[in-house]
């Protein structure tokens, strides 16, 4: 899936005395199967622009388009079984039940999705083991590690098999082994083919991504 942004920009509280202006004119093209890292001061846009991407929100000027489509103009039910079918989120503070098991963590996003649930078992296994935490399918998420949260929300996010999957600092509240760890995984799921675009901080995903954003008021520049 080919994303593109053209002259997108998102005003917040427009014509109010809170209006924040919070991106403009951002042209940006996404190839299938990019690396691409987001990197700006706090309050910049990064994670505006991440939920235009991925049509959590609306632009206030520009068009996006998937594969030419534009998804704003479809109708509410086709925009969520869009989201659910095509993007993956992964957020800093992992977004997971604490007090439920990890496997009725994983079954969530199935029940939208296309599969029968004689199928959930087998596709839970097959993500979890990809993120090498297939030990811990009854383990309560409140009993894990960070690292081991961060793993499971990343099996969550590609439990549709998305074309791709956008993460707001993954790594912001782990050390540096298990960010290190989330870095070679999100390495993986790109060479499957899934687009992956990281707003971060941190300076180990520079050198592993295919292109590194910096933005600056709201403004894009490459790098
Ligand atoms: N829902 C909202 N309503 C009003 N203003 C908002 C809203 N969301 C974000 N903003 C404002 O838009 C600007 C950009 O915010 P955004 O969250 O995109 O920044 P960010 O780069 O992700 O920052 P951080 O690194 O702190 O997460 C900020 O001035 C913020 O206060
Ligand atoms: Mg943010």
């Amino acid at each position: 899936m080919v994303i593109e942004l053209k002259n997108v920009g998102k005003t917040y509280n427009a014509g109010k005395d809170e209006e924040v202006k919070a991106l403009s004119n951002v042209d940006l093209k996404i190839g299938q199967g990019e690396f691409i890292c987001i990197f700006g001061v706090s309050g910049s846009g990064k994670s505006t622009l991440l939920h235009l991407i991925g049509a959590m929100d609306t632009p206030t000027e520009g068009t996006i388009t998937y594969d030419d489509v534009e998804i704003g103009k479809m109708k509410d039910n086709a925009q969520s079984r869009f989201r659910n079918d095509n993007i993956g989120f992964l957020f800093q503070d992992y977004a997971l039940i604490p007090y439920r098991s990890v496997e009725d963590n994983l079954k969530i996003p199935l029940y939208f999705s296309k599969y029968k649930p004689n199928e959930f078992k087998d596709i839970i296994n097959k993500r979890l083991e990809e993120v090498g935490m297939s030990k811990y399918l009854k383990r309560r998420v409140s009993n894990l590690s960070g690292g081991q949260k961060q793993k499971v929300a990343l099996a969550r996010a590609l439990m549709c098999d998305p074309s791709v999957i956008l993460c707001d600092e993954p790594t912001g509240a782990l050390d540096s082994a298990s960010s290190e760890e989330i870095l070679k995984l999100l390495l993986k799921v790109k060479e499957q083919g899934t687009t992956v675009i990281v707003v971060t901080h941190n300076k180990m995903f520079e050198n592993y991504s295919d292109r590194n954003i910096h933005i600056k008021d709201g403004h894009i520049c490459e790098a």
